[in-house]
């Protein structure tokens, strides 16, 4: 049978395939459910810096009823993440440590360098082998420049690895001039792998009630293009972790990540959409594969068509462009 067995952060996961940040995640049922299903590791939902000021509102609560830490704790809901404060996320990072043989990756959701990031040592001391954090900023002004962007997410990158000395993935929005120079710059600044890519929930506008509401759409294996391409252009430049994320469905979306360069596959629509099980379906597939094409381990498809290991790496560059476009004129 194929060994799955997969270094991500520097842990050892015993498949590739990874459940991201979901309310999924969010409960210990949840968690026991992917594990069972063939989960190499769970990243929590985020710790939002906006729950900081829930923990204010906590202490607040506190000090007026004179309750434990401990009974503060117990009366926090059984779902962590969304704005359910930091305790009720501390105790799930504990529990989830307790129950699964996994790793357990937390996740922290910020986008300035405040005190919020202190979690990240009470993330470390409660027991998560790694964290992720996503900056998901929007800049809307004309005023700020590129540079500023960019220079938040190593600021805050720096704070974070100041705080914790555990692992630490950054989850990167794909909107970067330069995505290969920022992951550099972001390996400089001290993280251990890179998450491509943080996926941004666009607005909807209601033309009957003229409001904006929020969209959720959940993602399909059309995005998955995107992070093919640069994992499998910053595959092996850097010397850190590469983890998919956007568009992993299906065994054949899992197999095209690893291809590319990817060290594991991170789903979160597809676990959704179908259920914890989706992922037993998934890694039967993947062995199915490597079994008919003769390999022994995914880590001897790491890589394969990679920028460095293609004969035409142009491909995924410039080239070609041309090429496409004319394809769809029509005859
Ligand atoms: C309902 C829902 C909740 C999510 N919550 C988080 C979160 O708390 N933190 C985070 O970094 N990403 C969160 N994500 C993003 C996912 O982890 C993932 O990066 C994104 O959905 C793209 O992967 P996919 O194509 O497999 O869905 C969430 C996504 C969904 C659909």
């Amino acid at each position: 049978m194929a060994d799955l067995r997969t270094r991500y952060l520097g842990l050892e996961l015993p498949s590739p395939l990874v459940a991201s940040s979901s309310p999924l995640t969010g409960t210990l049922e949840g968690l026991g459910r992917l594990e069972a299903a063939g989960a190499g590791a769970v990243v929590l939902p985020s710790l939002f810096e906006e729950d900081l000021a829930e923990e204010a509102r906590e202490v607040d609560a506190l000090l007026a009823t004179g309750a434990t830490g401990a009974e503060a704790r117990a009366g926090h809901p059984e779902q962590a993440g969304y704005g359910a404060g930091p305790a009720a996320y501390l105790s799930l990072v504990e529990r989830a440590k307790a129950r699964l043989s996994i790793p357990v990756i937390a996740s922290l959701n910020g986008i300035s360098r405040g005190g919020w990031v202190r979690n990240a040592a009470r993330l470390e001391q409660a027991g998560a082998d790694a964290l992720e954090l996503n900056v998901y900023y929007v800049s809307s002004s004309p005023a700020q420049s590129g540079s500023e962007v960019e220079w938040r997410y190593l600021d805050i990158v720096g704070a974070v690895r100041q705080a914790a000395g555990i692992p630490l993935a950054v989850k990167l929005s794909p909107y970067f001039s330069s995505v290969t120079n920022m992951a550099g710059q972001l390996v400089e600044a001290g993280v251990d792998g890179l998450v491509l890519f943080n996926r941004f929930y666009q607005p909807d506008l209601d033309v009957e009630t003229l409001q904006v509401v929020p969209s959720l759409e959940l993602s399909t294996s059309a995005e998955l293009r995107l992070p093919v391409r640069w994992i499998a252009i910053l595959y092996r430049r850097l010397g850190v972790s590469l983890a998919a994320s956007t568009g992993v469905h299906t065994a054949e979306d899992v197999l095209k990540v690893l291809l590319a360069g990817a060290d594991v596959a991170t789903m979160t629509s597809a676990l959704l959409r179908n259920g914890p099980d989706h992922l037993s379906h998934v890694e039967a597939l993947l062995r199915d594969w490597l079994d008919r094409h003769g390999h022994e381990s995914v880590d001897r498809v790491r890589g394969r068509l990679s920028q460095r290991s293609v004969p035409d790496p142009a491909a995924f560059e410039r080239a070609n462009y041309l090429k496409v476009l004319a394809s769809r004129s029509p005859r």
